[in-house]
């Protein structure tokens, strides 16, 4: 049947494809076309430029030759989830033990899962702006969307004051540090206070016979931290939310290792029999050989604190150089918010008044035509407001990449405005 009346559900009609990786597939295309770009675009990571820890790689090609082929468990191999609830432990202070890990094929199915426990159909759904893809998960749950807007003053993390004017309505809560798209951490004291909110509310709630609001806390970017910044855990400024949080974390990101899928969640573990039954029923579990060699890698912190060492330090090299690029460019009307943990950096190009653009669309694609820089508008993380505001992500380039990109924006806004950045 071509161009049928097929009549589509609701959901989707509604469905929408990922902005950013739409972004991300027409600056490959001109790449493929030999155009000078550097793709600043995907929060993924290129191999040439970052390996997943070799100890990962032999234990994959083990147990693939070993017949690990088979179906895995729906929450997890056993060991796997041992590994990663010490982990958790270890690292976050954190005790869900084993029965409280289930791991999915990324961060994706179990972020999936963690709305699905909660939400009905009209309960709302709360998130900071800028941020990653909660409004296509608003969509798929069918909630109210209850966006927390950030501003450059709070580093673009939702404050304690904005999530209590909205508390009321509040039944999930994601909060997500470091912050895709702005690379910022919440304090002790933000994440600290926005739990009191949280704890004050569940408390009349439950006098109420109410249902309470659940924290949904994705921390993927948690192991990639700046220098003097710590990532903090809801648990670990304010025990009582134990009962209340749903934590999530992937390899993807701190094992630079976004194709091996593996993510998992840590919840109280009374709460884990429907969603191991969803994650069957989707089949988004991870493959065998990398549960099993994750499963021996997580058994041995001191690798992976090594691992993170080196990768911070990689990381840290990228960003150094963009922030001393982008500084001198602040002539122009550029800016940007000095980055504490994951691979992002939020920057902004006020170009509107002095260049005549009306909209970040706009500025997106005067950065990408004149000087190969793709960058993606604040505007696919949900932000409105035509301000400047992009994310650069330094996971697909490499050094030598930054400086190049960075001295064609320079002769292009000095071209573009008639005059030399000063010094
Ligand atoms: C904040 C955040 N959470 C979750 C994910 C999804 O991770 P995964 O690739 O493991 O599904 C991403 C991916 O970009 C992310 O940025």
């Amino acid at each position: 049947m071509s161009g049928g009346d097929w009549r589509l559900s609701e959901m989707a009609n509604g469905m929408e494809r990922s902005r950013i990786l739409t972004i991300a597939a027409s600056v490959r295309t001109m790449i493929s076309e030999g155009h000078d770009v550097a793709p600043f675009t995907v929060g993924d990571f290129s191999p040439e430029h970052f390996s997943v820890p070799g100890e990962l790689i032999t234990g994959i090609i083990e147990a693939v030759s070993e017949g690990e082929t088979n179906y895995p468990p729906a929450a997890g191999l056993p060991e796997l989830r041992e590994s990663l609830s010490e982990w958790m432990k270890h690292r976050y202070e954190l005790d869900v033990g084993p029965d409280g890990i289930i791991v999915g094929s990324g961060a994706r199915p179990v972020l999936y899962s963690s709305f699905r426990l909660f939400l009905e159909p009209g309960d709302g759904l709360a998130h900071g702006v800028p941020a990653w893809n909660n409004h296509y998960y608003v969509h798929l749950n069918n909630a109210v969307d209850i966006p927390i807007p950030g501003t450059p003053e709070s580093r673009f993390l939702p404050t304690a004051h904005e999530i209590a004017d909205r508390i009321k309505d509040i039944r999930v809560l994601i909060l997500n540090s470091p912050l895709n798209p702005t690379g910022t951490c919440f304090t002790s004291d933000e994440l600290s206070d926005i739990c009191d909110v949280i704890i004050t509310e569940n408390n009349e709630r439950k006098r109420q016979g109410r249902k309470p609001v659940m924290l949904v806390y994705d921390q993927v970017y948690s192991t990639m931290t700046a220098e003097n910044i710590t990532h903090v855990h809801p648990v670990q400024v304010c025990s009582e939310m134990f009962d209340y949080t749903i934590t999530l974390d992937a390899i993807s990101k701190s094992l630079t290792g976004t194709g091996l899928r593996l993510g998992w969640m840590a919840l109280p573990p009374s709460l884990a029999p429907p969603v191991i039954a969803l994650i069957g029923h989707m089949g988004a579990w991870p493959a065998r050989p990398i549960q099993k060699a994750a499963a021996k890698l997580y058994a041995q912190p001191e690798l992976l604190e090594k691992f993170f060492k080196q990768l911070d330090v990689r990381i840290e090299e990228r960003m150094d150089i963009l922030e001393e690029r982008l500084s001198r460019l602040s002539i122009y009307g550029v800016s940007y918010v000095k980055p504490e943990g994951g691979i992002y950096l939020a920057t902004r190009f006020d170009l509107f008044d002095q260049l005549g653009f009306i909209t970040n669309e706009e500025i997106r694609e005067w950065l990408l035509v004149s000087s190969g820089v793709a960058i993606v508008p604040f505007q696919a993380f949900g932000l409105i407001e035509e301000t400047g505001w992009f994310r650069i992500s330094v996971g697909a380039v490499g050094v030598d990449d930054i400086i190049a990109a960075m001295d064609r924006l320079e002769s292009a806004l000095k071209i573009a405005f008639g005059h030399e950045p000063r010094a």
